[in-house]
Protein backbone atom coordinates (compact mmCIF):
# COMPACT_ATOMS: atom_id res chain seq x y z
CA UNK A 1 0.00 0.00 0.00
CA UNK A 2 1.37 3.31 -1.13
CA UNK A 3 -0.31 6.19 0.89
CA UNK A 4 0.20 9.61 2.44
CA UNK A 5 -0.57 9.46 6.33
CA UNK A 6 -3.50 11.18 7.26
CA UNK A 7 -3.49 13.92 10.25
CA UNK A 8 -6.05 15.70 11.41
CA UNK A 9 -5.30 19.24 12.55
CA UNK A 10 -7.46 20.97 15.55
CA UNK A 11 -7.04 24.19 16.01
CA UNK A 12 -8.15 25.80 19.30
CA UNK A 13 -8.38 29.27 18.10
CA UNK A 14 -11.71 30.07 15.96
CA UNK A 15 -9.87 33.17 15.15
CA UNK A 16 -10.34 34.50 11.19
CA UNK A 17 -6.48 35.49 11.26
CA UNK A 18 -5.39 32.67 13.68
CA UNK A 19 -1.61 32.23 14.25
CA UNK A 20 -2.21 28.87 15.02
CA UNK A 21 -4.55 28.74 12.04
CA UNK A 22 -1.27 30.00 10.09
CA UNK A 23 0.75 27.14 11.74
CA UNK A 24 -1.25 24.81 10.67
CA UNK A 25 -1.22 25.95 7.28
CA UNK A 26 2.51 26.06 7.62
CA UNK A 27 2.70 22.57 8.65
CA UNK A 28 0.54 21.28 5.72
CA UNK A 29 2.71 22.65 3.54
CA UNK A 30 6.12 21.40 4.93
CA UNK A 31 5.16 17.84 5.24
CA UNK A 32 2.95 17.78 1.63
CA UNK A 33 4.97 14.88 -0.01
CA UNK A 34 4.86 12.85 3.55
CA UNK A 35 1.06 13.56 5.08
CA UNK A 36 -2.61 14.52 4.16
CA UNK A 37 -3.17 16.98 7.18
CA UNK A 38 -6.59 17.92 6.95
CA UNK A 39 -8.03 20.90 9.35
CA UNK A 40 -10.96 19.73 11.17
CA UNK A 41 -12.92 23.14 10.75
CA UNK A 42 -16.09 22.09 13.03
CA UNK A 43 -14.83 22.82 16.32
CA UNK A 44 -17.18 26.19 16.88
CA UNK A 45 -19.87 24.24 15.41
CA UNK A 46 -19.76 21.09 18.28
CA UNK A 47 -22.64 21.38 20.94
CA UNK A 48 -21.67 21.80 24.68
CA UNK A 49 -20.74 18.78 26.18
CA UNK A 50 -23.74 16.88 27.99
CA UNK A 51 -23.57 12.88 29.37
CA UNK A 52 -27.05 12.96 28.76
CA UNK A 53 -26.27 13.29 24.98
CA UNK A 54 -23.13 11.46 24.91
CA UNK A 55 -25.63 7.60 24.15
CA UNK A 56 -25.66 5.67 21.51
CA UNK A 57 -27.29 8.61 19.16
CA UNK A 58 -24.78 11.69 20.15
CA UNK A 59 -25.48 14.82 17.90
CA UNK A 60 -24.39 14.19 14.03
CA UNK A 61 -22.07 17.20 14.57
CA UNK A 62 -20.10 15.17 17.28
CA UNK A 63 -20.32 11.56 15.03
CA UNK A 64 -19.16 13.53 12.00
CA UNK A 65 -15.76 14.45 14.48
CA UNK A 66 -15.36 11.30 16.23
CA UNK A 67 -15.61 9.90 12.59
CA UNK A 68 -13.14 12.06 11.22
CA UNK A 69 -10.65 11.25 14.56
CA UNK A 70 -11.18 7.08 13.69
CA UNK A 71 -10.11 7.19 10.75
CA UNK A 72 -7.13 9.46 11.31
CA UNK A 73 -3.71 7.95 11.49
CA UNK A 74 -2.30 10.98 13.72
CA UNK A 75 -3.95 14.25 15.22
CA UNK A 76 -2.43 17.60 15.56
CA UNK A 77 -3.14 19.90 17.86
CA UNK A 78 -2.71 23.66 17.70
CA UNK A 79 -3.72 26.35 20.30
CA UNK A 80 -3.45 29.34 21.84
CA UNK A 81 -4.11 30.02 25.81
CA UNK A 82 -7.09 31.55 26.99
CA UNK A 83 -7.11 33.45 30.11
CA UNK A 84 -4.92 31.21 31.76
CA UNK A 85 -6.24 28.09 30.37
CA UNK A 86 -7.64 25.92 27.61
CA UNK A 87 -9.95 27.84 25.24
CA UNK A 88 -13.45 26.25 25.98
CA UNK A 89 -14.02 25.18 22.83
CA UNK A 90 -10.83 23.25 22.17
CA UNK A 91 -12.13 21.40 25.57
CA UNK A 92 -15.45 21.08 24.64
CA UNK A 93 -13.95 18.90 21.89
CA UNK A 94 -11.63 17.00 23.60
CA UNK A 95 -14.42 16.43 26.44
CA UNK A 96 -16.52 14.74 23.67
CA UNK A 97 -13.57 12.31 23.29
CA UNK A 98 -13.42 10.81 26.68
CA UNK A 99 -16.19 8.15 26.96
CA UNK A 100 -15.77 7.21 22.80
CA UNK A 101 -11.66 6.91 23.28
CA UNK A 102 -10.65 7.46 19.61
CA UNK A 103 -7.50 9.72 20.97
CA UNK A 104 -6.86 6.67 23.02
CA UNK A 105 -3.57 5.08 21.63
CA UNK A 106 -3.79 7.89 18.72
CA UNK A 107 -0.86 9.45 17.78
CA UNK A 108 -1.25 13.24 19.08
CA UNK A 109 1.51 16.01 18.69
CA UNK A 110 0.26 19.52 21.03
CA UNK A 111 1.54 22.51 19.72
CA UNK A 112 0.66 25.88 22.31
CA UNK A 113 0.98 28.73 20.54
CA UNK A 114 0.58 31.30 22.59
CA UNK A 115 1.81 34.79 24.42
CA UNK A 116 2.63 32.65 26.84
CA UNK A 117 0.31 29.35 27.06
CA UNK A 118 2.15 27.14 29.77
CA UNK A 119 -0.80 26.59 32.01
CA UNK A 120 -2.88 25.66 29.04
CA UNK A 121 -0.19 23.60 27.87
CA UNK A 122 0.38 21.45 31.18
CA UNK A 123 -3.81 21.48 31.02
CA UNK A 124 -4.28 19.64 27.94
CA UNK A 125 -0.79 17.62 28.61
CA UNK A 126 -3.19 16.38 31.34
CA UNK A 127 -5.99 16.04 29.59
CA UNK A 128 -4.71 14.53 26.63
CA UNK A 129 -2.84 11.61 28.45
CA UNK A 130 -5.80 10.94 31.20
CA UNK A 131 -7.77 9.87 27.44
CA UNK A 132 -4.84 7.88 26.81
CA UNK A 133 -3.31 9.84 23.72
CA UNK A 134 -0.37 8.85 22.39
CA UNK A 135 2.16 11.76 23.05
CA UNK A 136 5.54 11.33 24.71
CA UNK A 137 7.14 14.25 25.74
CA UNK A 138 8.94 14.54 22.18
CA UNK A 139 5.27 15.46 20.45
CA UNK A 140 4.90 18.63 22.71
CA UNK A 141 5.97 21.70 22.14
CA UNK A 142 4.79 25.15 23.84
CA UNK A 143 5.68 28.47 21.66
CA UNK A 144 5.71 31.63 23.89
CA UNK A 145 5.52 34.96 22.21
CA UNK A 146 4.11 33.56 19.01
CA UNK A 147 3.00 36.02 17.66
CA UNK A 148 7.23 37.62 17.27
CA UNK A 149 8.11 34.16 15.70
CA UNK A 150 5.42 33.59 13.09
CA UNK A 151 4.56 36.62 11.09
CA UNK A 152 3.52 36.98 7.33
CA UNK A 153 2.59 33.48 7.03
CA UNK A 154 6.06 32.58 8.00
CA UNK A 155 8.16 31.28 10.72
CA UNK A 156 10.33 33.72 10.84
CA UNK A 157 11.99 32.15 14.28
CA UNK A 158 14.98 29.40 13.32
CA UNK A 159 14.48 27.80 16.78
CA UNK A 160 10.71 27.42 16.47
CA UNK A 161 11.14 25.83 13.00
CA UNK A 162 13.72 23.61 14.41
CA UNK A 163 11.31 22.86 17.06
CA UNK A 164 8.56 22.10 15.04
CA UNK A 165 10.46 19.44 12.95
CA UNK A 166 11.24 17.99 16.03
CA UNK A 167 7.89 17.78 17.18
CA UNK A 168 6.57 16.48 13.57
CA UNK A 169 9.24 14.01 13.66
CA UNK A 170 7.90 12.09 16.53
CA UNK A 171 4.58 12.33 15.39
CA UNK A 172 5.52 10.90 12.31
CA UNK A 173 7.83 8.20 14.40
CA UNK A 174 4.73 7.38 16.76
CA UNK A 175 2.63 6.93 13.65
CA UNK A 176 5.45 4.81 11.46
CA UNK A 177 5.78 2.27 15.03
CA UNK A 178 2.05 1.75 14.78
CA UNK A 179 2.11 0.93 11.45
CA UNK A 180 4.59 -1.65 11.65
CA UNK A 181 3.49 -3.52 14.08
CA UNK A 182 0.28 -3.54 12.37
CA UNK A 183 1.78 -4.82 9.28
CA UNK A 184 3.58 -7.64 11.85
CA UNK A 185 6.11 -8.26 9.68
CA UNK A 186 8.44 -10.80 11.72
CA UNK A 187 11.03 -9.42 13.40
CA UNK A 188 14.57 -8.93 12.46
CA UNK A 189 16.80 -6.20 12.15
CA UNK A 190 17.14 -3.15 10.87
CA UNK A 191 15.74 -3.27 7.53
CA UNK A 192 15.01 -0.38 4.68
CA UNK A 193 11.35 1.08 5.84
CA UNK A 194 8.63 -1.80 4.64
CA UNK A 195 6.16 0.76 6.20
CA UNK A 196 3.02 1.57 3.91
CA UNK A 197 4.16 5.15 2.92
CA UNK A 198 6.38 6.67 0.75
CA UNK A 199 8.87 8.13 3.41
CA UNK A 200 12.17 7.11 2.74
CA UNK A 201 14.34 6.52 5.44
CA UNK A 202 15.44 3.21 7.51
CA UNK A 203 12.74 1.44 10.36
CA UNK A 204 15.18 -0.03 12.99
CA UNK A 205 13.15 -2.96 14.50
CA UNK A 206 14.69 -3.23 17.54
CA UNK A 207 14.22 0.36 18.83
CA UNK A 208 10.97 0.98 16.52
CA UNK A 209 12.58 4.40 15.49
CA UNK A 210 12.11 5.52 11.68
CA UNK A 211 15.29 7.83 10.78
CA UNK A 212 14.75 9.80 7.87
C1 LIG B 1 -9.65 36.92 25.95
C2 LIG B 1 -8.22 36.58 25.75
C3 LIG B 1 -7.48 36.04 26.77
C4 LIG B 1 -6.15 35.69 26.58
N1 LIG B 1 -5.47 35.13 27.59
C5 LIG B 1 -4.21 34.68 27.38
C6 LIG B 1 -3.53 33.96 28.38
O1 LIG B 1 -4.00 33.73 29.47
N2 LIG B 1 -2.30 33.50 28.09
C7 LIG B 1 -1.70 33.70 26.88
O2 LIG B 1 -0.62 33.21 26.65
N3 LIG B 1 -2.32 34.43 25.92
C8 LIG B 1 -3.56 34.91 26.14
N4 LIG B 1 -4.22 35.59 25.16
C9 LIG B 1 -3.49 35.94 23.94
C10 LIG B 1 -3.68 34.87 22.87
O3 LIG B 1 -3.33 33.62 23.32
C11 LIG B 1 -2.86 35.24 21.67
O4 LIG B 1 -3.40 36.40 21.11
C12 LIG B 1 -2.81 34.15 20.64
O5 LIG B 1 -1.94 34.52 19.60
C13 LIG B 1 -4.14 33.85 20.04
O6 LIG B 1 -4.02 32.73 19.21
P1 LIG B 1 -4.51 32.80 17.71
O7 LIG B 1 -3.68 33.86 17.02
O8 LIG B 1 -4.26 31.44 17.16
O9 LIG B 1 -5.97 33.17 17.70
C14 LIG B 1 -5.54 35.95 25.34
C15 LIG B 1 -6.29 36.53 24.30
C16 LIG B 1 -7.62 36.82 24.48
C17 LIG B 1 -8.40 37.42 23.34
Amino acid sequence: MDRHLRIIAICGSTRQQSTNHTLINIISEMYASTAEITSFEGLAELPHFNPDLDNQMPPPAVSAFRDLLRAADGVLICTPEYAMGVPGSLKNALDWLVSSMELSQKPVALITASSVGELAHQSLTATLRVIEADMPDSSRLLIPFVKAKVQGGRIVDEGTLRDIKEVMGSLINAIAKIDFLNTAIPASRTTSCSCSWRLSGVFDRRSLQYTN
